[in-house]
């Protein structure tokens, strides 16, 4: 993408140019708003995450605040699969300590965060278009799998119209939620925070139940 003063601008011309190229894969006609981006934020816990991981940083219209608000020393690791897009967020961003962007799909994360001696992300952060991948269900089983806290998860209302209902996931997978609206976006948008909770981390089969002390958000 050229590097102009008016780079929000040409985000926002760059996202919709490959959405028109392909809309399955990027799913979003326009960057998160700031209204969106402070609501997607609200419970991340800054101040003593280790790792915090997004899955589709796309443009990066969220990974920026992300950026902005994060410790030095906290390992931020963002996934796209769109290969430009994560070129992009590394020149970007090469400055910023302890943050990488890695060309990979969502289901890699906890053999990603393995690699890093990290065995779960304190906050994950998902752009991810859930509405329209092939297995929905999935992107919840993997941020359970993936986090020790919280995970959040936005989709745009007109979902709703298709039947997608993530809390019926969610419901599963996280043992508490809450559903906000942001009407101030291109299109509307539900944000859904879940949170793990004791008795949901760690219930999936096969899954390592980790020592009790990890900070555990909304409980
Ligand atoms: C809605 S766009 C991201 C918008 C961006 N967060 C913003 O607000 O400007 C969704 C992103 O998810 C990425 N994506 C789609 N499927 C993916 C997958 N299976 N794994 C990782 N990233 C994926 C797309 O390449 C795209 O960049």
């Amino acid at each position: 993408m050229p590097k102009t003063l008016d780079a929000k601008a040409q985000g926002s011309q760059w996202l919709l140019r490959s959405f028109l190229q392909y809309p399955r894969r990027i799913g979003a006609i326009a960057p998160a708003s700031q209204a969106l981006i402070t609501e997607m934020l609200r419970y991340v816990p800054f101040a003593h995450a280790r790792v915090i991981v997004e899955w589709g940083p796309g443009t990066g219209a969220i990974t920026a605040s992300i950026l902005a608000r994060k410790r030095p020393e906290t390992l931020y690791l963002g996934l796209d699969l769109h290969e430009p897009f994560i070129q992009h967020l590394r020149e970007t961003y090469q400055n910023v300590p302890n943050t990488l962007f890695l060309q990979a799909d969502f289901q890699e994360t906890p053999a990603i965060l393995h690699r890093f001696h990290q065995p779960r992300a304190d906050a994950l952060i998902s752009s991810l278009p859930i509405s329209i991948l092939p297995e929905p269900e999935k992107v919840f089983q993997v941020a359970a799998l993936s986090t020790r806290g919280l995970f959040v998860q936005y989709m745009y209302t007109l979902a709703l119209v298709k039947g997608c209902w993530p809390p019926r996931w969610i419901r599963r997978y996280f043992g508490h939620h809450q559903v906000r609206l942001v009407l101030r976006n291109l299109p509307p948008t539900l944000v859904f925070h879940c949170f793990l909770t004791p008795e949901t981390l760690g219930v999936l089969e096969g899954e390592r139940v980790l020592a009790t002390g990890l900070p555990v958000i909304g409980v």
